[in-house]
């Protein structure tokens, strides 16, 4: 039974310039489950094919003007994995076969048996489905290889590659550390992605994201009954990581009691399921990664420091995207590409933009870039990102980097001053401490601060020369 328009079995065009055969064939067809439509000349056929996303095509082979090979052309040229099946008359068999060995799905000869025709083109529906999904599946690989490339040039990042080459088949604990944003789990999929267990499970377990009673229940797993709600058996994330990585995201959000019982885990390498007091062997690689001090934590009390060098055994820290901004362009570049293609468009980044970028601290890392360059990329119309199309935060840090060019600090301004009264005052210190309406205490003061290697309280001839040429030259 149809449930509604969409639950058909495909859509196919039935193409015929025989009125009475196209009606037939098109009633069969229809009562079988197919949504059909039809056409009795070929430009027509080929104006459908282009609005509807046809899953066959059933042809005459026979009609006045352009015929089904022309059809069959058409269709092989651009769509090719739309199937195309031939009706033919018995006098033109030969072509059908000839189009058959170029790709055709199939032929018959008119009239054709039904029940046979039927079949056929279930065959060829569903082999153009299973076409799509393996396309989709690799453009999904692709994707996933996109997502696990972390980008990078800086020296710190090459040594974070050599660090995962050199443990990547190792067993020791990782504690991955830096900034949010900074790549962390990227990095810790990196890790897992190169190494042979890769088609071992990853299980990332997030310790900031939920209260404490659902982590252990989410780590651990549970009995039948082992809590109110817990209605059926559920194995935890460490027994799920068997063989594989288990990766504790924002480690440091976990509190004590739980640090304790992970602590047992990593030393005995069982597990108990919460309502059970039965021990399971688990088998898996930790990396955990935080952007807490924990070093500072561990000595506030906070973190256990067993636990610690539990933990990092290895440990792997990130540069802020602040540190690395050499790399800026780069992940830039990779980024606007990324989102180019999925918003099919060509874009490129103008150099006011890579000068902004250089400028800005960011606070968010390489997920703030990214996100901006996403921003930037939907917004902009032309064939360049300008600054216009970033955050107006962009704009403030160029006002408050001119800002700092041109205001200058007090002392800056009371030592010009002092030089001022120098000058007019052609060198003498008494008219000079007069003018600027100081004592001569505080003048001396600030004199020294001025030439700090200048030990007399009278001034040399170099310091003149700069200050009070006018002075310098009667001395002379
Ligand atoms: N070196 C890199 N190359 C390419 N993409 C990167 C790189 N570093 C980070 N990213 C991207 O930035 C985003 C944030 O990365 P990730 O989630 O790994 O950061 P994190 O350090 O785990 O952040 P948090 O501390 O907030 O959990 C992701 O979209 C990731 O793909
Ligand atoms: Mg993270």
């Amino acid at each position: 039974m149809m449930k509604n328009g969409n639950s058909h079995k495909g859509k196919v065009l039935v193409v015929d310039d025989e009125p009475n055969a196209l009606r037939v064939l098109s009633a069969i067809l229809a009562e079988e489950g197919y949504h059909i439509t039809s056409s009795d000349n070929v430009d027509k056929a080929i104006a459908i094919i282009q609005q509807v996303d046809v899953d066959a095509v059933i042809t005459d082979l026979k009609m006045p003007g352009k015929d089904g090979m022309d059809l069959f052309e058409h269709i092989s040229e651009n769509y090719p994995d739309i199937p195309v099946v031939f009706l033919t008359a018995y006098g033109t068999v030969e072509s059908a076969v000839s189009a058959m060995t170029r790709g055709a799905f199939y032929y018959f000869i008119k009239p054709p048996d039904y029940m046979n025709l039927k079949g056929i083109l279930a065959r060829a529906i569903e082999q153009r489905r299973l076409k799509r999904e393996v396309e989709s599946l690799k453009l999904r690989l692709l994707d996933e290889g996109y997502r696990h490339r972390l980008i990078g040039n800086n020296p710190e990042i090459r040594r974070i590659f050599e660090t995962i080459e050199s443990i990547k088949e190792s067993l020791t604990s990782v504690l991955i550390w830096g900034e949010t944003g900074t790549g962390k789990e990227l990095i810790a999929r990196a890790l897992h992605n190169s190494s042979s267990r890769k088609e071992r499970p990853f299980v990332a377990v997030n310790c900031a994201a939920m209260p404490k009673e659902l982590i252990e229940a989410e780590l651990f797993g549970y009995e039948k009954g082992a809590f109110t709600g817990a209605f059926t058996r559920r194995t935890g994330k460490f027994e799920e990581a068997a063989e594989g990585i288990i990766f504790l995201d924002e480690i440091g959000e976990l509190e004590l009691s739980l640090q304790a019982k992970l602590l047992r885990v990593l030393q005995e390498r069982e597990i108990e399921r919460l309502g059970s007091n039965k021990k399971i062997k688990v088998n898996f690689r930790l990396i955990s990664s935080t952007n807490r001090d924990l070093k500072k934590w561990v000595s506030e009390g906070r973190f256990r420091e067993d636990l610690f060098y539990r933990i990092n055994v290895i440990d792997i820290k990130v540069p802020s995207l602040r540190e690395r901004k050499d790399d800026i362009p780069l992940l830039a570049s990779s980024f606007i590409n990324e989102f180019c293609l999925r918003e099919k468009k060509e874009l490129t980044v103008s150099a006011d933009v890579l000068r902004l970028f250089q400028e800005y601290p960011w606070p968010g890392n390489v997920r703030q870039l990214k996100n901006i360059i996403e921003r930037a990329v939907v917004l902009s119309q032309g064939k360049v990102i300008t600054p216009s199309a970033l955050p107006e935060e962009f704009m403030s840090v160029r006002k408050q980097k001119t800002m700092q060019n041109t205001v200058r600090t007090l002392k800056d301004l009371e030592m010009q001053a002092l030089r001022d009264a120098l000058h007019v005052c052609n060198g003498n210190k008494s008219k000079a401490c007069r003018v600027l309406g100081i004592s001569r205490k505080a003048f001396y003061k600030r004199l020294k601060d001025l030439y700090p290697t200048e030990q007399s309280q009278t001034l040399n001839s170099d310091v003149l020369t700069e200050y009070c040429p006018m002075v310098a030259k009667q001395r002379e």
